[in-house]
């Protein structure tokens, strides 16, 4: 791997066969960045002059109307593409679906906020094309003035250190900014990975890197994270969980699954819940406690697994009223076993929280087989 200074080499190839195929896929995510596709179309264009590129918009049905506006473009420019993707959301499966739509031998991942350096694409295409690297990665930490002062906050700006540091520790490979989303990889070094990789989260560069075989010849250029300029960030605390729960998948070598560990940690939070609720009512007599605490438990499990695990089929509106229903109905099965379980080993005279406990673990197991698969 190397990380060195753009090439300031403007003497870029010129115009190739006209018979030659498509070089570059430049990929780009979008949701609701309505205003920002024309002149990211045209940035792309002039970055690209002279090589044979296309651009696919993978847009996950944005409120803005992103892809309406893609396709306006599209319908006159055959090098602009629009995957229109509905009922399913998600950053990682989007880039993930856009790649995977590509012809040609290279594609590149970039965000459509503005917020990527469109220029270092031919870099970054002479990185892969001529001297033979896999991944050529955008970074925000190798040299280079980084990022805009005012592109992250601080706060942010420390927890995308921290990220960067434990996926470092994962990673086999040297990567000064894992967490980038700019970058350009042989089409290839993806496909043989694909149906490996996790569509959930933000983290897809993390994921390809980690879920190789063999070690990839890896160049990073540095560019500076411009500042935002129309819409807002979809990087929130679920993305920051989802992403935890990627690094634990590739530490166990995707023996425990992403969403799995998730739902196992819902569910230990649901624990917690549980037992204050169970402490607090223990004056209306155990097994009211007990039963009050199971749905209050089952309510905020329901809710923070719709809002974090199952994130890329979050139940909206009626839906989430008819998922509550549904999940209360499955999960009332095992609470009939849990208040029974509980009550029984309560009376054999173990402390209250063993009790509470007893039952709860009994549930939790019937749950998460059941719901997974009735629910989202
Ligand atoms: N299709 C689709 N579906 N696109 C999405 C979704 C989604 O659910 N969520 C976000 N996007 C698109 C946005 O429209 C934008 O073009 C891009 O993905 C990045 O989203 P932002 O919300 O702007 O993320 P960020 O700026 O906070 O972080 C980005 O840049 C960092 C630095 O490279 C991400 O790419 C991070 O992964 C990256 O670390
Ligand atoms: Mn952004």
């Amino acid at each position: 791997m190397g990380c060195r200074l753009p090439d300031s080499d403007p003497t870029a190839p010129a115009a190739s066969p006209a018979s030659a195929g498509l070089e570059l896929t430049v990929v780009v995510p979008t949701f609701n960045e309505r205003a920002n596709v024309r002149k990211l179309i045209s940035l792309v264009e002039a970055a690209l002059a002279g090589r044979r590129w296309q651009v696919i918009f993978v847009d996950d049905n944005s409120p803005d109307g992103t892809a309406a506006e893609v396709k306006a473009v599209a319908a006159v420019d055959p090098r602009v593409l629009c995957l229109h993707r509905v009922g399913r959301r998600g950053l990682a499966g989007a880039v993930i679906e856009g790649i995977m739509a590509s012809a040609a031998p290279f594609v590149a991942v970039m965000d459509g906020d503005l917020q990527h350096d469109e220029r270092l694409l031919p870099d970054m295409l002479r990185a892969l094309d001529q001297e033979g690297a896999d991944l050529a990665v955008g970074s925000r930490y190798c040299g280079g003035p980084g990022a805009d002062a005012s592109a992250l906050g601080a706060r942010r700006e420390a927890g995308s250190r921290l990220a960067n540091w434990l996926g470092r520790q994962v990673l086999k490979a040297d990567l000064t900014d894992p967490m980038s989303g700019f970058f350009m990889v042989r089409r290839s070094v993806v496909e043989a990975v694909a149906p490996r990789l996790s569509t959930s989260g933000f983290k897809v560069l993390f994921d390809i890197v980690a879920s190789q075989d063999r070690p990839l010849k890896i160049i990073e250029l540095p560019y500076t994270f411009r500042a935002r300029e129309a819409g807002d960030s979809k990087l929130d605390n679920g993305v920051v969980v989802q992403y935890l729960g990627l690094l634990v998948a590739k530490l166990s070598r995707d023996v425990i699954s992403p969403r799995f560990l998730m739902f196992a940690m819902v569910g230990a939070s649901g624990v917690v819940v549980h037992l204050a609720i169970l402490r607090s009512l223990l004056h209306l007599g155990f097994s009211w406690a007990q039963t009050l605490a199971a749905l209050g438990a089952m309510t905020s499990n329901y809710l923070i697994n719709n809002a974090v695990t199952y994130r890329d089929r979050r139940l909206k509106g009626l839906k989430l009223v008819g998922g509550y229903i549904k999940f209360c109905v499955l999960c009332s099965v095992p609470l009939a076993a849990n208040v029974a379980v509980a009550t029984v080993v309560y009376e054999r005279g173990p402390a209250w929280w063993v009790a509470g406990l007893a039952g709860a673990v009994v549930a939790a197991a019937w749950n998460y087989v059941t719901t997974s698969k009735a629910v989202w």
